[in-house]
């Protein structure tokens, strides 16, 4: 099949290589010129595991181009749209103009039936609007919106991509259910969920707001467990097993952040007073876990109040493991009320310094690894959960800090090691 994908952003980027993969024809095309210039050498513009592979091997096969021709729409039997919907605060929902604008500039080139799938994180009733945009603009086009939310991790988008947990189909026409299901075809597993375009446009809120509000939980819990004794991650684990509730998404830490969960749950709660169906309990996740990250920054001042001129060796920038992405990090909110208290902080992160250099600027100093950030430090922070971090060399650590006080905000260094070298290690909840 022709794919035409427009957004070449982490989800757009992510589907356009993984979909030509599968075998189909893909055109992804950005109107950022520098960005397709890139992709076009082969050379990604994201930080996503085994994606720069495939996306080499596809464009070597032919089956994958980067463009930035809306004309390529003529030739697409599906359109998918993928562009960004940034949370608008003035307004208190998503800014869909780029949405709006695409289905305007399409319009004129359908020339057959297309189907067109939205793909961004949209706002109940988007696709009635784009259906109508497009009618409007060209009452004689043959197509079908659909609506197809994308539920990629970064970090694991490739992985999610080909291992679906769901594919949610939000149509009521049965040819576009019909190609679509061709579309996915090649993939193994798949389990498809045909609903109304309203439906699915709600599931991936809904589905961002659950699993904010169930790590919003755990995240409690883990105050509880510290006032009344008790270990979080035994908890966790013990509640997990329950198959009602699961495992997932029961890790406690500074608080959920990146580009979905901090915005979807405001929309979701936003469109909740519009309407006049207040979302309670989504307003107190938002709010607890905008006070965690307060509370996270104020925890780690109280370790090292008593040093004059204390140095801060901040491990982990970005908002999880495995990306390069700092939006919504809760670990560069904690470093900037760091140094808005006139702390001295020393960061580092194996993949995400560059973007958070545009955050932090020379407010901070960069460590080109773990041992350089901890060089004279009177308190190590781990506050993203990367791998390296989990197995470092205690000894030549405890050589070279100057006070032996540890804050793992993500509960992941061994505190039996640490403490053998003389370490302090406060744990989160346990
Ligand atoms: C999320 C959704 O999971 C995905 O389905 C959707 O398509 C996009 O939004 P992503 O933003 O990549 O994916 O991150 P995710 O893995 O969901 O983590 C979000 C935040 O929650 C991170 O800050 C992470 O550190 C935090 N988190 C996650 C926890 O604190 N504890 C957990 O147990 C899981």
């Amino acid at each position: 099949m022709n794919i035409l994908v427009i957004g070449a952003g982490y989800v757009g980027l992510t589907m356009a290589v993984c979909f030509s993969e599968l075998g189909h024809s893909v055109i992804c095309i950005d109107k950022q010129k520098n960005k397709i210039n890139t992709l076009l050498k082969g050379k990604l513009t994201t930080f996503e595991k085994n994606l720069d592979k495939l996306l080499i091997k596809n464009l070597k096969s032919k089956r994958l181009k980067f463009d930035i021709s809306m004309k390529n729409v003529a030739n697409a039997d599906v359109v998918m749209i993928s562009v960004g919907t940034p949370f608008d605060d003035s307004l208190n929902r998503y800014d869909q103009n780029a949405i709006y604008c695409v289905a305007k500039n399409i319009t004129k080139f359908i020339n057959k039936y297309t189907i067109i799938v939205i793909k961004s994180t949209v706002e109940v009733g988007t696709c009635d609007r784009v259906e109508q945009i497009i009618k409007e603009a060209n009452p004689k086009a043959d197509f079908d919106v659909v609506s197809i939310p994308e539920f990629l991790r970064e970090g694991s988008a490739v992985y999610d991509f080909f291992n679906p947990d769901r594919i949610i189909m939000g149509t009521e026409s049965q040819h576009a259910k019909d190609v679509i299901k061709k579309l996915y075809k090649p993939l193994k597993k798949k389990k498809f969920v045909f609903t109304s375009r309203c439906s699915s446009e709600l599931i991936k809120c809904a589905s961002n707001s659950f699993l904010a509000t169930k790590i919003h939980f755990i995240n409690e819990m883990a105050d509880f467990c510290e006032k009344v004794g008790g270990n979080v991650y035994d908890v966790a684990h013990g509640m997990g097993l329950d198959k009602r509730i699961g495992v997932e998404f029961l890790k406690t830490g500074p608080g959920y952040g990146g580009g979905c969960l901090p915005k979807d749950t405001k929309a979701l709660a936003s469109l909740g007073k519009r309407v006049g169906a207040n979302f309670n309990l989504i307003e107190a996740v938002i709010c607890g876990n905008e006070n965690r990250i307060k509370s996270f920054a104020t925890k780690t001042l109280s370790f090292v109040e008593n040093i004059k001129n204390a140095k801060i060796a901040f491990l982990g920038l970005a908002f999880k493991s495995g990306t390069d992405d700092c939006r919504f990090s809760p670990a560069i909110d904690i470093v900037l009320h760091l140094i808005n208290k006139g702390t001295k902080v020393c960061v580092y992160d194996p993949a995400a310094t560059k973007n958070a250099r545009s955050v932090l600027k020379t407010k901070v100093s960069y460590a080109k690894n773990e041992y350089e950030a901890a060089k004279d430090a009177d308190i190590m922070v781990f506050a993203t959960e990367w791998k390296q971090f989990r197995s470092l060399d205690w000894a030549k650590l405890s050589k070279i800090v100057n006070s032996k006080i540890i804050f793992d905000m993500r509960n992941i260094v061994d505190r039996q090691e640490a403490l053998k070298y003389g370490f302090e290690c406060y744990k989160t909840g346990c």
